[in-house]
């Protein structure tokens, strides 16, 4: 394994994951610029399981999961510092989730989504990255987040 591989691995200190989450989602303002969303993502990753990325001893990703009724992984928020995308990371970090539910018997993955209703290009790719990932859209929901944010739920089945 070259030292620029990911790791991919649990974190179970609650304030780690919120540290982890916090300085990541304040480098990607062009997704996470609204403060007040950011400290709720903030308090609501420090309890729910928390898969961090690791490049170098450093974290440059993670990805907080909210398991619902024991037979949804959802993807409550996750992130990669922008110099590492478009490299495969977060695909292998879907990956590693996905034999997470297959150990746990959890049959679907999901996740919330700013929809195309809204022009922004940066979810545009995000949408993109989900659905490379095997995810569907499943529903609209167009005044969840508020109208001017429509929300996509998109939906995987765990393969195997
Ligand atoms: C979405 C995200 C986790 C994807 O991880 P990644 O490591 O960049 O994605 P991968 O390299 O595994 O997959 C790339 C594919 O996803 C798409 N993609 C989505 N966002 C991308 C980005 N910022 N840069 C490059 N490709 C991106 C492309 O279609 C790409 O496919 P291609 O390489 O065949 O063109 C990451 O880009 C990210 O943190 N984005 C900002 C935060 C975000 O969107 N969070 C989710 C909010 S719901």
């Amino acid at each position: 394994m070259s030292s620029a591989d990911p790791v991919f691995s649990f974190e179970d200190d609650h304030e780690t994951r919120a540290e982890i989450c916090g300085s990541i989602l304040r480098s990607l303002p062009e997704w996470f610029g609204i403060e007040s969303a950011v400290e709720e993502y903030v308090r609501g990753a420090r309890d729910l399981p928390f898969i961090r990325i690791d490049i170098d001893g450093a974290a440059v990703g993670f990805c907080s999961l909210k398991v619902n009724f024991g037979i949804n992984a959802d993807l409550y928020v996750l992130g990669i510092l922008k110099e590492y995308h478009g490299k495969g990371i977060g695909t292998r970090m879907i990956g590693f989730i996905e034999g997470y539910c297959r150990e746990k018997g959890i049959p679907y993955m999901s996740v919330k989504t700013l929809s195309s209703g809204h022009p922004d290009e940066n979810y545009a790719m995000t949408r993109k990255f989900y659905e490379k990932c095997g995810f569907v859209p499943f529903e609209e929901f167009p005044a969840l987040w508020g109208e001017e944010s429509p929300c996509l739920f998109m939906l995987k089945r765990v393969a195997g």
